[in-house]
């Protein structure tokens, strides 16, 4: 008896479990047009859709130009999509107002980029707390400081970006990316500034904390060695998912 109950428990926290998985990202009809001197305009996203559930490690590869960074940019809310909609959780980020957006993005996504981009006048924690102190928090000193030795960085709180490698300045701008507790943590080309076996590291050390976590990422690479360590891989061609 005791046994068909704990079959059954465990039943019913699994058909719960397949239930409960929560839509993160859906991105659908997504177009992005700049404008070009010769031609007019030139198409970089055509008609994408994309669905990303809350825990999935998506990577989107493709050969430089083919649209990665715009894509990411438009996900991050740092420039608007020519047409179709972007929804992160509940929240319809194509249609949100500039005000809106930039608090929605402080609050709910990281962003790691190639070149860091610390703020080379604020020490590795200030620049890391600066995201919870944006918005007030009173525990943004420890929250930093933990973050930082997640990356295994506490001895270096104190120093400032120039005092730090690339690789370390990389495990900075991931404890400032990882510091807010984000739905979705978005990275363009995370090691692509740095040497191969930096980048080794630096991408094992993204890997444990997302695993560790169950935080959703969503990577963009040309590299297909680090694209494979997520456990979706989309190749963008032409302006479109292959
Ligand atoms: N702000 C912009 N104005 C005009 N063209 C742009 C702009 N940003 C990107 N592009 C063009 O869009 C295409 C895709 O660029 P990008 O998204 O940076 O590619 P990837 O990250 O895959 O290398 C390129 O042809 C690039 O020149
Ligand atoms: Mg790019």
């Amino acid at each position: 008896m005791i046994f068909v109950n704990l079959y059954n428990e465990i039943l019913i926290k699994f058909s719960k479990n397949i239930q409960d998985k929560i839509m993160i990202l859906e991105i659908s009809g997504l177009y992005k047009s700049f404008p070009h001197a010769g031609t007019g305009q030139i198409e970089v996203l055509k008609n994408l859709n994309l669905e990303v559930q809350e825990g999935e490690t998506v990577a989107v590869v493709g050969q430089s130009g083919s649209g990665k960074s715009t894509l990411l940019s438009l996900l991050a809310g740092l420039d608007r999509q020519t047409y179709g909609s972007l929804r992160l959780r509940d929240q319809q980020i194509s249609e949100m107002s500039e005000a809106k957006l930039t608090q929605f993005r402080a609050e709910n996504i990281g962003i790691i980029f190639q070149q860091f981009y610390l703020m080379p006048h604020l020490t590795a924690l200030e620049n890391v707390s600066l995201p919870l102190e944006m918005f007030g928090h009173e525990d943004s000193q420890v929250r930093a400081q933990e973050a930082l030795q997640h990356v295994g960085l506490a001895e270096r709180e104190k120093h400032f970006p120039h005092q730090l490698s690339g690789g370390e300045s990389q495990r900075v701008a991931i404890a400032r990316a990882v510091v807010i507790r984000p739905s979705i943590l978005l990275a363009d080309e995370p090691t692509g500034n740095l040497d191969n076996a930096t980048g080794v590291q630096v991408a094992n050390l993204l890997f444990d904390l997302v695993n560790t976590t169950g935080m959703t990422l969503l990577l963009v690479t040309h590299n297909t060695e680090l694209a494979q360590r997520c456990s979706r891989q989309l190749t963008l061609y032409s302006g479109t998912f292959q």
